[in-house]
């Protein structure tokens, strides 16, 4: 590992998990930074104005806002591994924690604090690359999800970042995993998912759905 490397990482680390005063400031950045990504994402993603939709891997909690928007009559449930991006969401959905619209914990994507079969979909955007053990992660959405409910994973990551003039940057710096969508595809399926859909953001980015199996037609789509 290279010098700069080495005085990186710790600053970047934030990026996997907001710690402190500089993972405030990283939240912050990504709320703003995220947000054509975010969009574009949130576009494929099908709402009924009364679901309940749990977003992993929340961070600064600007996704929890716009889902909160689409869904007027519904709820919106928010987790984090880190307590510096639970404290950043709540605050910036504070109303709506109050008025018992918004309910964010904290904890980690393989124990998923709520019971089986509670959401409508689950949403995980530019976290599932962090995720330490996607079977076991993966099982635990599935387990949460209702029958046909879907999950939207939304990353900016694709194997580009491991190629190009910053080669090395974003696995190295920040740890995260750079696989190709198939690879998550698979974790998919083996976790019980099926119409598993990708789609290619022009300009970077993806986005994989699956819905939750059991009475599904097995088929995939975009692979
Ligand atoms: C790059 S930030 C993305 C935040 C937000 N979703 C966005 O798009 O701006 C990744 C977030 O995922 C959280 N995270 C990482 N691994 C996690 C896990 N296994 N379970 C839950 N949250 C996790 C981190 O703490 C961090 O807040």
């Amino acid at each position: 590992m290279g010098i700069l490397t080495k005085i990186l990482r710790p600053v970047f680390r934030n990026a996997a998990r907001p710690s402190g005063p500089v993972g405030r400031v990283f939240l912050a950045m990504m709320n703003r930074g995220h947000t054509p990504l975010s969009k574009w994402g949130l576009a494929r993603l099908e709402t009924g104005p009364d679901f309940h939709v749990l977003d992993i891997g929340c961070g600064g909690g600007k996704n929890i806002a716009r889902l909160l928007e689409r869904i007027p009559l519904g709820k919106v449930f928010g987790l984090d591994i880190s307590p510096t991006s639970v404290k950043a969401s709540v605050s910036l959905n504070r109303k709506a924690v109050l008025d018992g619209r918004a309910d964010i914990r904290q904890g980690g994507s393989d124990g998923i604090p709520w019971p089986d079969g509670s959401f409508d979909a689950v949403t995980a955007f530019e976290t599932v690359y962090f995720w330490p053990d996607w079977p076991a992660s993966f099982a635990e959405v599935r387990r949460v999800l209702k029958q046909g409910g879907t999950f939207l994973i939304c990353n900016s990551s694709t194997r580009t970042l491991s190629q190009g003039p910053s080669a090395g940057f974003w696995t190295e710096v920040v740890d995260l995993k750079d696989p190709p969508s198939e690879e998550i595809c698979e974790a998919l399926d083996e976790a019980g998912f099926g119409n598993i859909f990708t789609e290619a953001r022009e300009g970077g980015g993806m986005v994989l759905r699956g819905v939750a199996a059991g009475w599904f037609q097995k088929e995939r789509h975009g692979r």
